[in-house]
This record gives C-alpha cells, structure tokens and sequence, in this order.
C-alpha cells in the first residue's frame, strides 16, 4: 500500500462519502406489510445451532442487491461530473464482511473494543431508558459484538424487545444471527432484515413485530374518518447506529443522510426533559462515533501490518467487477493510498490509477447504445472509506440540522474518544436542512 499525509480537496468535492447511504433511488417496496412479508419474509431455520431458536431473516430489497450497488456505482463511482467515491456497501459482500470481522479485533484498531466497553459500561444505563416492546433497529448490524453487551443487559433486566439486525450480507447476517441465537435470551426476539440503508428507510414505517405483541401491524394505507377511535399505538423504534455510520461524512452531506433518519422518528407526545435521559416511550437514535484527535492512533488503527485494510478496499473493487458484468479492475493498475485530513480530523483511503483504465461494460447504463463508460485517466482518484472524527460539538451541528435534540451522551472510558449520543425529535424539534 502506499501512504501518504495530504491535504483533502475539500471544497472540489461532490460526492457523498462512504459510510452511510444516499443511495439513488430504489424500486419501493409495497408499503403493505402482511402482502410484503407474505412476498418475502424467509424464515431461516438455525437448527445447525443445536437451539430451537427460529430467527427469521426478511428481505427487504436484498433480492435485488445486484441492481441496487449497480445504481450506486454508477450514481457515485462512474459519474465523470462528480468526485468519484466507492460506495460503503460495495465493501460489504461476503468476502468483505469476513475481512471486516478480522479488522475489528486487530490490537490497534480500537474503534470497535472501545465502543464495546462503552456499551458494557453504560449499557445498564441505556437498556434502563429503553421502552418495553421496543423495535431496535441496528442499522449495519456487522458482527453484533458491539450490540451484543446491550441485549445482555436487556435480557437481564427482563425488558422484552424486537432486535432486528440489517445488513447487506446474507450468509454473514444469518450466520452473525445463529451466533446470536446461541445466547437463548429469554426475553430478546431477534429478527434480520437483508437489505441496504435505503430498503430499510422505505421499509421500516411498515414494520411491526410478529402478532405475539400486544402492538398491531400498521394499517396498509391511512385510514381517517370523522369520529373513528384513534389509531392504536405502534410498538417505539430505536435506531442503533453502532461504529460511526451515521455522522461520518463532510458536515452538510452527513447532516442529510442523518436526515433521511431523523424523519422516520415520530415525535415525542411531551417533550423529553433536556436534563438527561429518562424513561421515554418514544422513538429514538443511539449514534456512535469517535472523536479521536491523535494523528498517531488514527493512523495505526487504519494501517496494520497484515494489510487487512487496504485488502478490504481492494476486496470492494473486485466485487464492482461482480456487479457491472466486467473485469475492468485490475489490482496491478490502482495503488491505494492512506490520507489524513487537514481541514477535518478524518482518515481516508483512495485508490490512485497507475494508467488510463477504459473499458464499457453491458447495460443498462446511462452511456451511448445504453452501455456503462469507464473512463480513469492515469493518477486518477477514487475515494474509499472516509474516517470522520468529530466530538461533540460538531455532532451537535448535524443534529440541530437534521431536526434532533440530544438526551443523552455516554463516553467510552479511559481515554477514548468514542461516544454514544441519544437523540430525539420532540415537538418542539425543527428539521432545518433535511431533505424530507
Ligand atoms: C463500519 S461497519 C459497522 C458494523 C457494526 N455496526 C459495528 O459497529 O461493528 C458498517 C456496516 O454497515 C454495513 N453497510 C454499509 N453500507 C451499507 C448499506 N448501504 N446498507 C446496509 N448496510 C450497509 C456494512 O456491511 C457493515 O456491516
């Protein structure tokens, strides 16, 4: 891999970064949710665990995640008008998600061990304020080792809920939710959603839990009439966004994307008190992320001496092989280079091309006769993996703007720069740059 310090071209930039999801837009699913499930809901039995544990995996457009990292390829990796970026989910196909597993237990790379002890910690604290019969919606769920010290806390406490766990890799989400299943909680259901960020923030408003619950299904479409009882109340959601998905981007695009999420909270009935959390029974985002300064710590948590890393990013582009139909990656022509940020705290790969790589490959696409042009002139960039580190007071910008209120915020202990912040949308809350 080759390394270098560089300054970010910050105000050339158009893209929209890595972690979290802008995707273009999807086929919408059907909004009914008894007909959706009825269509594909896959009840995967985990028998191999040697529990009786049913854990139930519904697709949500990962039937169709082929054609959905095709569009965001070509929406944010072949478009000459914009900066070039490998979209996160092209990371995260099988190969990817055993890569990624390997990463987060290297000895430097200390992101996922200290959010772990942050959940360890305070995850007495957080299953306290948690509602019963709560939805936990982890976005990007990975291996759950971070989620997995708060459901034990859960489950000690008594507190039932719905844990549905959403990734992009099928034989990785089964497998993470069969090791899961091997902790026989009493009172955690646990569910998997397949599918990417974007099938989740068009799905999630229909999801209710299995009939066990004394919530109902919403209705397929809104029914009002004058003098009907009110509708019943859903079942809360919480949304954990563990290892800094959401957040981590430039201000302005990563205040938009946490936007798309803060729209799906419905709103406290009273406001919550802003002098810390309390039991609440309304819809809420956990959201960590790391404020870590140190260009040292940053530098050796991204760059180990097995080369995982730079073996992951070069994973995504052979899987972009996959997807577009074509060979047009060749690792001999790409160098991946490690950048630090001047402008903003941020680690970020990118990959440099040693020669003109042109190729087209078959359509659809929106290229003459329908073809997809790929056009990378010699020492162009493609950026991979953006690492943003802000504290809390540049969080707080992006949830002023994406409409949230903070109720709650836990750190990590020692000398960790992880947070978790709890985040609500209460009445008085005001979405001020969101896009819906
Ligand atoms: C940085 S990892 C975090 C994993 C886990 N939450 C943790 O903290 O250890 C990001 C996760 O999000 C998933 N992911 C990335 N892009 C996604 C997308 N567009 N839709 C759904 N999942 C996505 C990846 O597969 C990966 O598991």
């Amino acid at each position: 891999m080759v390394s270098s310090l560089e300054s970010l071209r910050g105000s050339s930039r158009h893209g929209i970064g890595f972690s979290s999801s802008a995707e273009p837009h999807l086929a919408s699913v059907t909004t009914s949710s008894t007909s959706y499930r009825a269509l594909c809901r896959r009840d995967i039995n985990m028998g191999h665990n040697h529990n009786t544990n049913n854990v139930d995996i519904i697709d949500i457009g990962g039937g169709r995640l082929k054609d959905s990292l095709r569009n965001m390829l070509i929406a944010r990796m072949l478009d000459p008008t914009k900066q070039c970026v490998l979209p996160s989910a092209l990371l995260s196909d099988d190969h990817g998600a055993m890569l990624w597993t390997k990463i987060n237990r290297l000895p430097d790379y200390y992101q996922t061990r200290d959010e772990i002890a942050l959940l360890e910690v305070h995850g007495k604290e957080i299953a306290d304020v948690i509602p019963p019969d709560c939805l936990l919606i982890d976005i990007g769920c990975g291996d759950t080792r971070k989620v997995l010290p708060l459901l034990v806390h859960l489950d000690r406490i008594k507190k039932p809920v719905h844990y549905y766990g959403l990734d992009l890799s099928l034989p990785a989400l089964q497998s993470t939710l069969s090791q899961l299943a091997t902790h026989n909680f009493s009172h955690i259901t646990l569910h998997g959603l397949w599918g990417t960020f974007d099938d989740a923030i068009h799905f999630v408003p229909t999801l209710s839990p299995p009939s066990t619950s004394s919530y109902p299904s919403p209705p397929s479409s809104p029914s009002c009439s004058p003098g009907s009882a009110p509708a019943p109340a859903q079942p809360p959601r919480w949304f954990l966004s563990l290892g800094s998905i959401l957040g981590n981007d430039f201000p302005e695009p990563a205040t938009k994307i946490l936007s798309r999420w803060t729209a799906l909270l419905r709103p406290d009935p009273t406001p919550t008190p802003a002098n810390g959390p309390t039991t609440t029974t309304g819809d809420r985002i956990l959201l960590g992320m790391d404020s870590t300064t140190s260009p040292t710590l940053l530098w050796a948590s991204y760059h180990d001496p097995q080369n995982l890393f730079e073996q992951f990013m070069r994973n995504g582009l052979q899987h972009s092989n996959r997807v577009l139909g074509v060979n047009w990656y060749r690792p001999e022509d790409w160098d991946v280079v490690g950048v630090m940020s001047t402008k903003y705290v941020m680690h970020q790969f990118m990959f440099r091309a040693k020669r003109d790589v042109r190729c087209e490959a078959p359509g659809p696409g929106p290229g003459p006769g329908g073809v997809v042009k790929i056009e990378f002139p010699k020492g162009h960039e493609i950026d991979c993996y953006e690492a943003f580190k802000f504290g809390p007071e540049e969080m707080g910008e992006q949830f002023r703007g994406a409409g949230v209120r903070e109720v709650g915020r836990w750190k990590a202990p020692g000398s960790s720069g992880i947070y978790e912040y709890l985040l609500c949308r209460d009445t008085t809350s005001q979405q001020v740059n969101g896009e819906s």
